[in-house]
């Protein structure tokens, strides 16, 4: 699919998640890149706005259900911070018990950069690898991407334990796009036919294979 098809596609979903609207994914999609287009943003920047909950497409696809595409993200392999939403479900998860896993570190060490961590599966991350395989966005833009849902780290300021230099000034990016996510959701319908010309010409920018393999 093309980038824009896929927008189309997720149209159809209503994340069951999301607290705030009845907004559908290419409102949110669109409002969230026109708020970062209209603060004069670059234009991965922009990019960013479009496509970061695009991954939620694997919920057409092997999900099991939203859980498992949605909702807030955090590290595996290591002690599960009380900083992450429904901490206390967490009790019935058997790598809670696990020694390798249930330790401060876990299976990583001080400060190994979260590149190197393995954070819960959903949207974002699919959508990090995808971008990052297939597109020539910059490491920030990859990063709002990849991070957007890791609540208990860009809000709850936990886990820095494992964060390399690199990863502050990805957290400072992340921050930044966060308010954009949340922020720009407004009943007011965008209207697509109106914008479609720009953003057509803005992922083909940073997407140079326009068929996208996902
Ligand atoms: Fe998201
Ligand atoms: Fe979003």
């Amino acid at each position: 699919m093309t980038i824009w098809d896929a927008l189309l596609k997720l149209n159809h979903l209503l994340d069951e998640s999301d607290p705030d609207t009845e907004l559908s994914q290419i409102e949110h999609a669109l409002q969230t890149a026109e708020a970062i287009r209209k603060d004069n943003k670059p234009r991965w920047f922009q990019l960013v706005g479009l496509i970061h909950d695009l991954g939620k497409l694997l919920y057409f696809y092997d999900s099991k259900g939203q859980w498992d595409v949605v909702g807030d993200t955090f590290p595996v392999g290591c002690r599960f911070s009380t900083k992450i939403i429904h901490y206390e479900f967490f009790k019935a998860n058997p790598d809670y018990n696990n020694p390798l896993y249930n330790t401060k570190y876990g299976i990583y060490s001080p400060h190994c950069g979260l590149e190197n961590v393995m954070l819960s599966w959903g949207h974002d991350e699919y959508m990090y690898h995808l971008a990052k395989e297939q597109s020539c966005l910059p490491p920030q833009a990859l990063a709002m991407i990849r991070y957007h849902s890791f609540y208990p780290w860009h809000q709850e300021g936990a886990y820095k334990y494992l964060m390399n230099e690199h990863d502050e000034e990805m957290l400072r990016a992340v921050k930044e796009f966060n308010p954009y996510d949340l922020y720009s959701k407004t009943d007011k319908k965008c209207d697509i036919d109106e914008v479609k010309d720009y953003y057509l010409e803005l992922i083909d920018e940073f997407f140079p294979k326009k068929v996208i393999d996902f």
